[in-house]
């Protein structure tokens, strides 16, 4: 019946996650309330590091990319369950020291990082910088320079497929703020250029081809693409790099019209262009990485809200408002993306009516989902939306001068706080008198 095995039903007919009555945590910790699933997370984890394992000899690791929901408590599970760690700004690198995260598992990533951020990267021995464009390169070095450091790098590359379309192509020129192109020679002329600086050291390559995707074919095309690219700055230069990072990107079920890949399948196909292209080049087989972020913790996730009000607008349609909003979700008003929305109070019935969900700004574009179905919703219900653990809380805002909901994590039946709900003095922290 729902998009994700950690939800359950009740004898009260409440709508459950990792063991704990939402309605009870509704009132307990408050709405709008994000939960996670630590299980689901582990469990998510795991499937990463044995198909590494499996598929590829345990030659890899993965990295957490942060950016889907960057806490301490997220953080330190990544650490946990042995993986490394993708960031992406001085605040997600802060979050992870804080969390006691090991630097040398992090890779730092971004088109414009800032020079206090790469400062701030150099000063706490990140693993890796993903540099981005020469700018970038010469910057680095300079700053790796004068602290007497050399930094190892990885470069960003633009394999030139577009794995948004439906099926995807092979693009002659990318349009994208992203990174090195491979087709002007723009790529290969700054691998080049490193050898010339001195206090950068590039050991890999790096590519992400998008986000939310379900087939297996781009990612294998990149993996090519990119063993070609290592096999070509080879022939050039006789310089072999020797790790490859093959960024995130794998699609999770939002609604039952999502039909998400086993991640298994994934590892063996893009494991088996890697090992044949390194053959075919006569080059060590890479040691690789990849950058999951939305298939780790988004089906984990849930956001509870409290029914406020309910109006219906004959022959057009009934808007039921909630005590959140674009706030902590803004991925409908951006993107329109689908949600599965269930009245967590009466769960176990059947949708009766299509109801569309509205948020407490003053935006009428402030909705979670149109038109959805949903069963019987009256004011006092705790409404929870599904698959809501990637790139909700991390995009949250204080718009309306909302405070931002707290997180719990819960786990066989017991919830604690990893998040605090801000407060408005949170809120005007930073405010200043005339
Ligand atoms: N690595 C790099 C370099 C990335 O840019 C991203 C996501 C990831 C890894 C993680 O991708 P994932 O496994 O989560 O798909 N705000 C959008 C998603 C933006 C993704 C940006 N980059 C959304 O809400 O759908």
């Amino acid at each position: 019946m729902f998009v994700n095995d950690c939800l359950n039903i009740n004898e009260q007919g409440h709508l459950t996650i990792g063991g704990c009555d939402t309605v009870a945590l509704a009132q307990e910790f408050g709405t709008p309330l994000y939960v996670i699933d630590e299980n689901t997370v582990r469990k998510n984890c795991r499937s990463y590091v044995n198909s590494m394992k499996n598929y590829y000899g345990g030659n890899g690791l993965p990295l957490y990319a942060s950016k889907a929901l960057s806490c301490k408590a997220l953080v330190q599970l990544a650490e946990s369950e042995n993986m490394g760690l993708d960031v992406v700004s001085g605040g997600e690198i802060y979050t992870a020291m804080k969390a006691g995260f090991p630097p040398e598992k992090i890779q730092f990533h971004g088109n414009n990082k800032t020079q206090s951020e790469l400062e701030m990267a150099l000063d706490y021995n990140i693993g890796k910088i993903v540099v981005d464009n020469l700018y970038e390169l010469e910057l680095l070095n300079r700053l790796a320079k004068e602290k007497g450091k050399t930094v190892k790098i990885s470069m960003r590359i633009k394999p030139g497929i577009d794995a948004h379309t439906h099926d995807f192509i092979m693009t002659g020129q990318i349009d994208s703020k992203f990174g090195f192109a491979l087709e002007t020679g723009e790529a290969m002329e700054a691998v080049k250029k490193t050898f010339s600086f001195e206090n950068v050291e590039l050991t890999e390559l790096h590519c992400h081809i998008g986000s939310q995707i379900f087939d297996i074919d781009p990612f294998v095309s990149a993996g090519k693409v990119m063993m070609d690219f290592i096999g070509d700055i080879k022939k050039q230069t006789g310089y072999v790099i020797q790790e490859l990072n093959l960024g995130g990107g794998f699609g999770i079920m939002y609604t039952t019209a999502d039909n998400p890949t086993a991640y298994d399948n994934y590892m063996k196909a893009v494991s088996e262009v890697v090992i044949a292209k390194a053959k075919e080049y006569n080059i060590p087989i890479p040691y690789i990485y990849i950058e999951p972020g939305r298939s780790l913790v988004g089906e984990a996730g849930i956001t509870l809200y409290t029914v406020g009000g309910r109006k219906e607008i004959p022959n057009i349609r009934t808007y039921v408002s909630i005590d959140g909003g674009m706030t902590d979700n803004i991925r409908y008003a951006l993107y329109d993306s689908a949600y599965t929305v269930v009245n967590a109070s009466k769960a176990d019935k059947t949708p009766n009516e299509k109801v569309t969900v509205a948020g407490k700004c003053c935006e009428s574009g402030d909705l979670i989902q149109k038109d959805t179905p949903v069963y019987d919703v009256q004011v006092g219900d705790t409404l929870a939306v599904l698959s809501t653990g990637a790139y909700n809380y991390s995009m949250a805002s204080n718009y309306n001068r909302n405070p931002r909901p707290a997180m719990v994590m819960v786990k066989d039946g017991k919830a604690r706080l990893i998040i605090k709900r801000e407060t408005y003095d949170d809120i005007i922290a930073n405010d200043l008198d005339l």
